[in-house]
């Protein structure tokens, strides 16, 4: 008998079937087989929210939650966060292998050709109420780009794609900063190719009304603000990559499933939780009330905000790289008290047996949102940055998807739990007034 097979035996028939076991899993549909009888549908997997499901077969990022590793194209995220750029990090993820430096003066060249939006983009976003959360103004222009570029429809045509790929990428920071500065009443500010593209980022958020010298961004904020943006730039099947690939299958253009991605992306449980990491140490108030947090949250009162992750059973490696970037910002910005109320948190927890026991580790959104505070960011704006710099890995994982030909349109099944087969009930026999 080979070795890479399951024996199942099914105990309602007595029968034995052997299903093949490839890459450490079997395929749902070899189940299928697995019958009572000629009438019966087959056996079926049951998985809310994916928890043992993988939905395809990827080569863009490696996770090893147990042993704190991750990389995008095999490359530790560790030296991309040393040694690369958002930009060249961008075109790893879509394309599978690091730029040569034509490449990526090219590759820098179009998407900065693509920063421009059409000047409609700017009355449409006009239209929104004053107090409008950016991340929904995102969602909703993002979604409103499918009707300026309706080229992008020709998803299997590798030139059209590569060109919404740039105008994503493009497009994305200038959308991001126009809400930024809707939302504060401020005029939009242009985006300026002849900067870089975080560069030209914080200069269309920063750029004084009326002034017609550049707004340029200190340098280490600059380019920390470029080190969080690789970090987030893909973290394999989370929430908003899986709404990416689901309204891709339907084959929705790219602005479309950028739209759903960032929907996604907009919940608390998601791309949120650097909020609320805030709002804790805010109400810490100080490392002399730390201890009593903690006692707190081993009571169950509540949970210890950035800590704990559903893959990561060690130290995030991305929260490793963002704590030591905060000090780096902090010497520009001057001193936080919440970064020492956060060092203190993540120094007791981590002696505690609490934490040690449930394997509960800072992860990514423990020091960012420190940073973002630093820079000045409004927590509003915090989910934004993030869907700028994962809108590279939603493209890279949307392109391997319509390249798969394993795939097909997303539709999971269900078990249906409802009532058995009725007749309609005419309103004079179903009570009430
Ligand atoms: N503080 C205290 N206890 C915790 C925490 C925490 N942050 N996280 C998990 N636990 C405990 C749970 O109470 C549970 O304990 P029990 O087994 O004694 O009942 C155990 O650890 C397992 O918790 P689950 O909720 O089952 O773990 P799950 O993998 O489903 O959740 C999650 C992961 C949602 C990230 C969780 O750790 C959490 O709520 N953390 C705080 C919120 C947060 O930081 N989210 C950001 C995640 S990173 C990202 O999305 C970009």
């Amino acid at each position: 008998m080979p070795k890479d097979t399951l024996s199942i035996t099914d105990n309602r028939t007595g029968t034995t079937y052997e299903v093949a076991i490839a890459n450490g899993s079997i395929r749902a549909m070899d189940l299928r087989q697995i019958k009572t009888g000629a009438d019966d549908f087959g056996l079926m997997t049951y998985d809310p929210a994916f928890m043992n499901t993988a939905s395809c077969r990827s080569a863009i990022t490696f996770i090893d939650g147990d042993q704190g590793i991750l990389r995008y194209r095999g490359y530790p995220i560790e030296q991309l966060a040393e040694r690369s750029t958002f930009v060249e990090t961008a075109y790893l993820l879509i394309y599978g292998e690091l730029p040569t430096a034509e490449q990526l003066r090219d590759w820098t060249a179009q998407i900065a050709a693509h920063y421009t939006v059409h000047e409609n983009v700017k009355k449409f976003m006009d239209g929104f109420h004053y107090d409008a959360h950016p991340m929904g103004m995102l969602v909703s222009t993002v979604g409103a780009l499918s009707t300026f570029y309706q080229d992008s429809k020709s998803i299997f045509d590798q030139p059209s794609r590569q060109h919404q790929i740039y105008r994503l990428l493009g497009k994305m920071p200038t959308v991001a900063a126009y809400a930024y500065r809707h939302s504060r009443g401020l005029p939009y500010a242009y985006p300026d190719p002849a900067l870089s593209y975080v560069g030209n980022f914080i200069s269309m958020l920063g750029q004084r009304a009326g002034a017609c010298e550049p707004y340029l961004p200190n340098p280490v904020l600059e380019r920390a603000l470029d080190l969080l943006f690789i970090l987030h730039a893909d973290h394999e099947q989370n929430c908003s990559t899986n709404a990416m690939r689901s309204v891709g299958s339907s084959h929705a253009d790219p602005f479309c499933a950028v739209a759903a991605a960032t929907a996604a992306l907009y919940g608390p449980l998601h791309g949120g939780a650097n909020e609320e990491v805030l709002k804790m140490l805010r109400d810490i108030q100080s490392k002399e009330r730390v201890s009593d947090y903690i006692k707190r949250v081993k009571a169950g009162e509540m949970r210890l905000m950035g800590f704990g992750h559903r893959v990561y059973k060690n130290y995030d490696p991305r929260a490793r790289i963002i704590r030591q970037a905060a000090h780096s910002v902090l010497e520009v910005t001057g001193s936080s008290p919440l970064l020492d109320i956060a060092l203190e948190l993540e120094r007791i927890a981590l002696a505690d047996d609490y934490f040690i026991t449930h394997k509960l580790y800072p992860n990514v959104d423990f020091y960012s949102g420190v940073i973002y505070q630093a820079m000045g960011f409004p927590v509003t704006m915090f989910p934004v940055l993030f869907a700028i710099a994962r809108t590279a890995g939603w493209l890279a994982q949307w392109q391997e998807l319509l390249l798969d030909k394993e795939q097909k349109i997303a539709r999971p099944r269900q078990i249906y739990v409802g009532p058995a087969e009725r007749a309609y009930v005419p309103m004079e026999k179903r009570g009430g007034v």
